[in-house]
């Protein structure tokens, strides 16, 4: 494997999923593997866990993470082809990726989408230019529309928190105040969709994801009846897709409650809002697996990273 930017740069879902509880198990066994081989780090957006678990995951194969808040810190990237740049960017695309590749062996990049230019997210503008002009790996730490690190983690967290070989996973829905990207729900239904798993989105109408994403998997609008003997509750916020980037629903009464989980397990992303989201009787609880699901990031990433390295 070269780069890892998609959900579907994974071959077999499940030899992964046990390649990186193997490496849960003993962190340290490649320590030689990236020695003298450096990672960079480069955020367009905010990011806690990805940020450290993916140099923690570096640090775990002996690599040297570097990191750079690109939005901040950096000369304004332009990423357009033959632009006059007697503007806010002073910096091409094309000589920060090329320079940026003689300084790393393996590049991952953060870049959030618009929210507004709908075809301007698809095109995973910042991503695919990384691509096109690094001359070396790269790994997505979530773009527009995607977010397979995080989705590889679910995986990983579903597998091992499942009781029967083929249990009932819901993807929820639940009111936020701002409008949030799509990229978790995406890359975690696309995983859903490689596993051996009973999977149902669930979603207010008007919320249904972009139906390249959805394909067969059906979606349900009433929340109760989805949730519905359900072994692990996935839940997040997303933005309409329909009427693209918009808040178009914030009922309450689509969070989720104590009542409502029963039995299941609890997972999202995280950062959460307690009380938006997710009631605090549910994330003070047992059915709460968010802190586990957390500690998996670290090796999905050393797992990419890791299959990065030995294809180099
Ligand atoms: N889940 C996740 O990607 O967290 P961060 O945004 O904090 O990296």
């Amino acid at each position: 494997m070269k780069h890892y930017t998609s959900i579907h740069d994974i071959d077999d879902i499940n030899s992964w999923i046990e390649d990186a509880k193997a490496l849960k198990k003993d962190p340290l066994k490649h320590l030689e593997l990236g020695r003298n081989k450096t990672l960079g780090l480069l955020f367009f957006n905010s990011s806690l866990r990805t940020r450290l678990s993916t140099q923690k995951a570096a640090l775990n194969l002996g690599m040297n993470p570097i990191v750079m808040n690109v939005s901040g810190d950096a000369w304004g990237i332009e990423f357009g082809d033959g632009t006059v740049m007697n503007g806010n960017t002073a910096e091409h695309i094309k000589e920060a990726a090329a320079v940026i590749s003689q300084y790393c062996d393996v590049i991952a990049v953060r870049a959030f989408p618009t929210l507004t230019d709908k075809a301007k997210d698809e095109s995973e503008e910042v991503l695919n230019a990384f691509k096109k002009y690094a001359s070396v790996p790269l790994v997505n730490m979530e773009s527009a529309t995607g977010h397979p690190l995080q989705a590889l983690t679910d995986a990983i967290t579903i597998s091992e928190y499942k009781k029967k070989d083929r249990p009932k996973v819901v993807l929820s829905w639940a009111p936020h105040i701002k409008a949030l990207p799509h990229a978790v729900a995406n890359s975690f239904t696309q995983a859903m969709q490689k596993m051996d798993v009973d999977f149902v989105i669930t979603n207010p109408k008007g919320y249904n994801l972009s139906p390249d994403i959805v394909g067969d998997t059906p979606v349900i609008h009433n929340q109760e009846e989805a949730l519905k003997d359900a072994d692990f509750v996935y839940v997040k916020n997303w933005s309409s897709y329909e009427d693209y980037g918009k808040v178009v629903n914030t009922d309450p009464n689509w969070m989720i409650t104590k009542e409502k989980i029963g039995d299941a397990k609890f997972m999202h992303c995280l950062p959460v809002r307690r009380n938006v989201i997710v009631e605090d009787a549910v994330l003070d609880s047992d059915s709460s697996i968010v802190i586990q699901q957390a500690n998996n990031r670290t090796y999905a990433a050393q797992l990419v990273l890791k299959k990065i390295l030995e294809n180099a």
